[in-house]
Protein backbone atom coordinates (compact mmCIF):
# COMPACT_ATOMS: atom_id res chain seq x y z
CA UNK A 1 0.00 0.00 0.00
CA UNK A 2 1.21 3.62 -0.69
CA UNK A 3 1.42 6.40 1.95
CA UNK A 4 -0.44 8.49 -1.25
CA UNK A 5 -3.07 5.99 -2.49
CA UNK A 6 -5.94 7.70 -3.60
CA UNK A 7 -4.45 11.38 -3.72
CA UNK A 8 -4.43 13.64 -6.96
CA UNK A 9 -1.79 15.80 -6.69
CA UNK A 10 -0.49 18.70 -8.92
CA UNK A 11 2.62 19.60 -8.73
CA UNK A 12 4.20 22.77 -10.37
CA UNK A 13 7.34 22.85 -12.31
CA UNK A 14 7.29 19.03 -12.41
CA UNK A 15 9.81 18.41 -15.27
CA UNK A 16 12.89 19.09 -13.08
CA UNK A 17 14.97 19.14 -10.22
CA UNK A 18 13.15 18.99 -6.86
CA UNK A 19 10.02 18.44 -8.86
CA UNK A 20 10.45 15.98 -10.88
CA UNK A 21 11.94 14.12 -8.18
CA UNK A 22 9.09 14.76 -6.07
CA UNK A 23 6.46 13.98 -9.26
CA UNK A 24 7.98 10.31 -9.41
CA UNK A 25 8.15 9.76 -5.62
CA UNK A 26 4.49 10.53 -5.32
CA UNK A 27 3.45 8.26 -8.08
CA UNK A 28 5.53 5.45 -6.70
CA UNK A 29 3.59 6.19 -2.80
CA UNK A 30 -0.12 5.49 -5.54
CA UNK A 31 -0.83 9.11 -6.23
CA UNK A 32 -1.86 10.19 -9.59
CA UNK A 33 0.20 13.50 -10.64
CA UNK A 34 -0.68 16.35 -12.77
CA UNK A 35 2.15 18.23 -13.78
CA UNK A 36 2.22 21.59 -14.31
CA UNK A 37 5.62 22.71 -16.30
CA UNK A 38 6.52 25.35 -18.13
CA UNK A 39 8.18 23.18 -20.45
CA UNK A 40 5.99 20.85 -21.96
CA UNK A 41 8.87 18.48 -23.37
CA UNK A 42 9.72 18.36 -19.61
CA UNK A 43 6.73 17.95 -18.24
CA UNK A 44 5.94 14.99 -21.15
CA UNK A 45 9.12 13.31 -19.72
CA UNK A 46 8.16 13.22 -16.53
CA UNK A 47 4.92 12.06 -17.28
CA UNK A 48 6.01 9.32 -19.32
CA UNK A 49 8.61 7.89 -16.48
CA UNK A 50 5.97 7.69 -14.44
CA UNK A 51 3.49 5.64 -17.00
CA UNK A 52 6.74 3.32 -17.34
CA UNK A 53 6.98 2.52 -13.78
CA UNK A 54 3.39 1.46 -13.67
CA UNK A 55 1.90 5.05 -12.48
CA UNK A 56 -0.42 7.51 -13.64
CA UNK A 57 0.41 11.27 -14.42
CA UNK A 58 -0.59 13.85 -16.97
CA UNK A 59 1.48 16.58 -18.43
CA UNK A 60 0.23 19.75 -18.23
CA UNK A 61 2.16 22.48 -20.11
CA UNK A 62 1.94 25.44 -17.89
CA UNK A 63 3.05 29.27 -16.59
CA UNK A 64 2.22 29.66 -12.93
CA UNK A 65 2.68 33.42 -13.71
CA UNK A 66 -0.45 33.43 -15.67
CA UNK A 67 -3.72 32.99 -14.64
CA UNK A 68 -5.69 31.74 -17.62
CA UNK A 69 -2.59 28.82 -17.63
CA UNK A 70 -2.68 27.79 -14.51
CA UNK A 71 -7.02 28.08 -14.09
CA UNK A 72 -6.17 25.74 -17.65
CA UNK A 73 -3.97 23.21 -15.85
CA UNK A 74 -6.58 23.07 -12.84
CA UNK A 75 -9.45 22.62 -14.77
CA UNK A 76 -7.89 19.88 -17.00
CA UNK A 77 -6.54 17.64 -13.57
CA UNK A 78 -9.92 17.80 -12.28
CA UNK A 79 -11.71 16.75 -15.09
CA UNK A 80 -8.87 13.65 -16.03
CA UNK A 81 -8.82 12.36 -12.70
CA UNK A 82 -11.87 13.98 -10.42
CA UNK A 83 -11.00 16.35 -8.36
CA UNK A 84 -8.00 17.29 -6.54
CA UNK A 85 -6.34 16.55 -3.03
CA UNK A 86 -3.20 18.07 -2.91
CA UNK A 87 -1.18 21.06 -4.73
CA UNK A 88 1.92 21.45 -4.43
CA UNK A 89 3.84 24.93 -6.02
CA UNK A 90 7.23 24.52 -6.65
CA UNK A 91 7.70 26.25 -9.51
CA UNK A 92 10.41 28.52 -9.53
CA UNK A 93 14.37 29.50 -8.26
CA UNK A 94 16.42 32.45 -8.33
CA UNK A 95 18.75 32.81 -11.42
CA UNK A 96 22.24 34.16 -11.79
CA UNK A 97 20.90 37.56 -12.42
CA UNK A 98 19.81 38.39 -9.02
CA UNK A 99 22.11 40.01 -6.37
CA UNK A 100 22.58 43.08 -4.76
CA UNK A 101 19.64 45.26 -4.19
CA UNK A 102 21.14 48.08 -5.74
CA UNK A 103 22.97 45.91 -8.66
CA UNK A 104 20.12 43.72 -9.54
CA UNK A 105 18.08 44.89 -12.31
CA UNK A 106 14.89 45.63 -11.70
CA UNK A 107 13.02 43.46 -14.27
CA UNK A 108 14.83 40.42 -12.39
CA UNK A 109 12.63 41.54 -9.17
CA UNK A 110 9.45 41.20 -10.93
CA UNK A 111 10.22 38.16 -12.84
CA UNK A 112 10.58 36.44 -9.38
CA UNK A 113 7.84 38.06 -7.56
CA UNK A 114 5.51 37.30 -10.75
CA UNK A 115 6.95 32.84 -10.51
CA UNK A 116 7.84 32.35 -6.93
CA UNK A 117 5.38 34.63 -5.32
CA UNK A 118 2.03 35.32 -7.76
CA UNK A 119 2.73 32.00 -9.16
CA UNK A 120 2.05 30.34 -5.24
CA UNK A 121 -0.45 33.03 -4.92
CA UNK A 122 -2.48 32.30 -7.77
CA UNK A 123 -2.30 28.70 -7.99
CA UNK A 124 -3.23 28.90 -4.47
CA UNK A 125 -6.46 30.88 -5.05
CA UNK A 126 -7.67 28.91 -8.02
CA UNK A 127 -6.94 25.23 -6.28
CA UNK A 128 -9.00 26.29 -3.13
CA UNK A 129 -12.20 25.81 -3.98
CA UNK A 130 -11.47 22.31 -5.56
CA UNK A 131 -9.48 21.50 -2.13
CA UNK A 132 -12.94 22.72 -0.36
CA UNK A 133 -14.95 20.53 -2.71
CA UNK A 134 -12.97 17.44 -1.66
CA UNK A 135 -13.45 18.14 1.78
CA UNK A 136 -10.32 19.03 2.38
CA UNK A 137 -6.70 18.47 0.95
CA UNK A 138 -2.89 20.08 1.13
CA UNK A 139 -0.75 22.55 -0.15
CA UNK A 140 2.95 22.48 -0.02
CA UNK A 141 4.62 25.93 -1.22
CA UNK A 142 8.09 26.09 -1.42
CA UNK A 143 10.17 29.08 0.33
CA UNK A 144 13.88 28.71 1.07
CA UNK A 145 16.56 28.48 3.65
CA UNK A 146 17.03 32.43 2.32
CA UNK A 147 13.48 33.26 3.82
CA UNK A 148 14.40 32.40 7.45
CA UNK A 149 18.13 33.47 7.87
CA UNK A 150 19.72 36.49 6.37
CA UNK A 151 21.79 35.55 3.23
CA UNK A 152 23.34 37.71 1.29
CA UNK A 153 23.16 38.24 -3.17
CA UNK A 154 19.57 36.99 -4.02
CA UNK A 155 17.47 40.23 -2.75
CA UNK A 156 14.74 39.28 -5.33
CA UNK A 157 14.42 36.24 -4.95
CA UNK A 158 14.93 36.89 -0.85
CA UNK A 159 12.16 39.10 -0.92
CA UNK A 160 9.57 36.71 -2.96
CA UNK A 161 10.69 33.28 -1.04
CA UNK A 162 9.81 35.79 2.33
CA UNK A 163 6.33 36.30 0.94
CA UNK A 164 5.72 32.89 -0.35
CA UNK A 165 6.51 31.91 3.97
CA UNK A 166 4.31 34.73 5.03
CA UNK A 167 1.26 33.72 2.55
CA UNK A 168 1.60 29.95 4.00
CA UNK A 169 0.89 30.91 7.68
CA UNK A 170 -2.42 33.31 7.00
CA UNK A 171 -3.61 30.82 4.26
CA UNK A 172 -2.92 28.06 7.11
CA UNK A 173 -5.29 29.26 9.87
CA UNK A 174 -8.19 30.73 6.72
CA UNK A 175 -8.80 27.34 5.41
CA UNK A 176 -8.31 25.15 8.43
CA UNK A 177 -11.64 24.91 9.32
CA UNK A 178 -12.06 23.20 5.54
CA UNK A 179 -9.59 20.71 6.29
CA UNK A 180 -7.24 22.12 4.29
CA UNK A 181 -3.53 22.21 5.41
CA UNK A 182 -0.81 24.60 4.29
CA UNK A 183 3.03 24.18 4.87
CA UNK A 184 5.98 25.50 3.09
CA UNK A 185 9.27 23.46 2.61
CA UNK A 186 12.77 25.54 3.06
CA UNK A 187 15.50 24.12 0.81
CA UNK A 188 18.69 25.02 1.45
CA UNK A 189 21.36 24.04 -1.08
CA UNK A 190 19.65 21.25 -3.67
CA UNK A 191 21.98 20.04 -6.65
CA UNK A 192 19.38 20.51 -9.03
CA UNK A 193 20.72 20.48 -12.40
CA UNK A 194 19.86 24.25 -12.57
CA UNK A 195 21.45 24.55 -9.21
CA UNK A 196 25.04 22.90 -10.04
CA UNK A 197 25.58 25.29 -12.72
CA UNK A 198 25.18 28.01 -11.02
CA UNK A 199 26.81 27.26 -7.27
CA UNK A 200 30.36 27.61 -6.49
CA UNK A 201 31.21 24.44 -4.49
CA UNK A 202 33.46 26.97 -3.10
CA UNK A 203 30.63 29.21 -1.80
CA UNK A 204 29.37 29.63 1.87
CA UNK A 205 26.41 27.80 1.47
CA UNK A 206 28.02 24.75 -0.51
CA UNK A 207 31.25 24.58 2.25
CA UNK A 208 28.13 25.10 5.59
CA UNK A 209 25.62 22.71 4.60
CA UNK A 210 26.98 20.37 7.31
CA UNK A 211 26.01 16.92 5.81
CA UNK A 212 26.89 18.01 2.53
CA UNK A 213 24.73 19.33 -0.38
CA UNK A 214 20.92 17.99 -0.82
CA UNK A 215 19.87 15.86 -3.46
CA UNK A 216 16.26 16.44 -5.19
CA UNK A 217 14.77 13.11 -3.64
CA UNK A 218 15.90 14.88 -0.54
CA UNK A 219 12.74 17.35 -0.34
CA UNK A 220 10.71 14.99 -2.08
CA UNK A 221 10.64 12.78 0.90
CA UNK A 222 9.30 15.60 3.03
CA UNK A 223 6.73 16.53 0.16
CA UNK A 224 5.08 13.05 0.30
CA UNK A 225 4.98 12.87 4.20
CA UNK A 226 3.74 17.21 4.23
CA UNK A 227 1.13 15.37 1.49
CA UNK A 228 0.22 12.12 3.30
CA UNK A 229 -2.59 12.01 6.16
CA UNK A 230 0.92 11.07 8.16
CA UNK A 231 0.95 15.04 8.23
CA UNK A 232 -3.04 15.93 9.10
CA UNK A 233 -2.20 17.51 12.13
CA UNK A 234 0.87 19.32 10.77
CA UNK A 235 -0.16 23.17 9.31
CA UNK A 236 1.17 26.39 8.77
CA UNK A 237 4.49 25.36 9.82
CA UNK A 238 7.99 25.79 7.72
CA UNK A 239 10.18 22.65 7.64
CA UNK A 240 13.65 22.83 6.25
CA UNK A 241 15.52 20.73 4.18
CA UNK A 242 19.21 22.34 4.74
CA UNK A 243 21.98 20.07 5.61
CA UNK A 244 22.19 22.17 9.06
CA UNK A 245 23.00 25.53 7.19
CA UNK A 246 19.85 27.25 9.52
CA UNK A 247 21.69 25.61 12.54
CA UNK A 248 24.95 26.91 11.36
CA UNK A 249 24.00 30.53 10.28
CA UNK A 250 21.56 31.20 13.05
N1 LIG B 1 17.77 23.90 -5.57
C1 LIG B 1 17.97 24.65 -4.51
O1 LIG B 1 19.09 24.77 -3.98
C2 LIG B 1 16.80 25.37 -3.88
C3 LIG B 1 17.00 26.03 -2.65
C4 LIG B 1 15.93 26.71 -2.08
C5 LIG B 1 14.69 26.70 -2.70
N2 LIG B 1 14.55 26.05 -3.88
C6 LIG B 1 13.24 26.12 -4.53
O2 LIG B 1 12.80 24.82 -4.91
C7 LIG B 1 12.05 24.91 -6.11
C8 LIG B 1 12.62 23.96 -7.15
O3 LIG B 1 13.99 24.26 -7.35
P1 LIG B 1 14.89 23.37 -8.35
O4 LIG B 1 16.30 23.65 -7.99
O5 LIG B 1 14.39 21.97 -8.36
O6 LIG B 1 14.55 24.10 -9.73
P2 LIG B 1 14.68 23.57 -11.26
O7 LIG B 1 15.02 24.75 -12.08
O8 LIG B 1 15.53 22.35 -11.33
O9 LIG B 1 13.19 23.12 -11.58
C9 LIG B 1 12.16 24.08 -11.63
C10 LIG B 1 11.14 23.67 -12.66
O10 LIG B 1 10.13 24.69 -12.67
C11 LIG B 1 9.82 25.00 -14.02
N3 LIG B 1 9.31 26.37 -14.10
C12 LIG B 1 10.02 27.52 -14.06
N4 LIG B 1 9.21 28.58 -14.21
C13 LIG B 1 7.96 28.08 -14.34
C14 LIG B 1 6.69 28.67 -14.56
N5 LIG B 1 6.55 30.02 -14.68
N6 LIG B 1 5.60 27.88 -14.63
C15 LIG B 1 5.73 26.53 -14.54
N7 LIG B 1 6.91 25.90 -14.35
C16 LIG B 1 8.01 26.68 -14.26
C17 LIG B 1 11.14 24.83 -14.77
O11 LIG B 1 10.92 24.66 -16.16
C18 LIG B 1 11.72 23.61 -14.08
O12 LIG B 1 11.31 22.41 -14.71
C19 LIG B 1 12.08 26.39 -6.52
O13 LIG B 1 10.91 27.04 -6.05
C20 LIG B 1 13.30 26.93 -5.81
O14 LIG B 1 13.21 28.31 -5.54
C21 LIG B 1 15.56 25.38 -4.48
Amino acid sequence: MGRLDGKIIMITGGGAGIGRAAALLCAQEGARVAIAEFRPELAEATAAAIAAAGGEALALPTDVAEERSVAAAIAAAVARFGGLDVLYNNAGGATGRDGKITELPLDEFWRTIKVDLFGTFLACRLAMPHLVARGGGAIINTTSVRALIGTAGADAYTAAKGGVLALTRALALQWAEHGIRVNAIAPGLVLSERVRGLVDPGSALYRRSALGPAEPADVAHLAVYLASDEARRVTGTVLPVDSGLGALLA
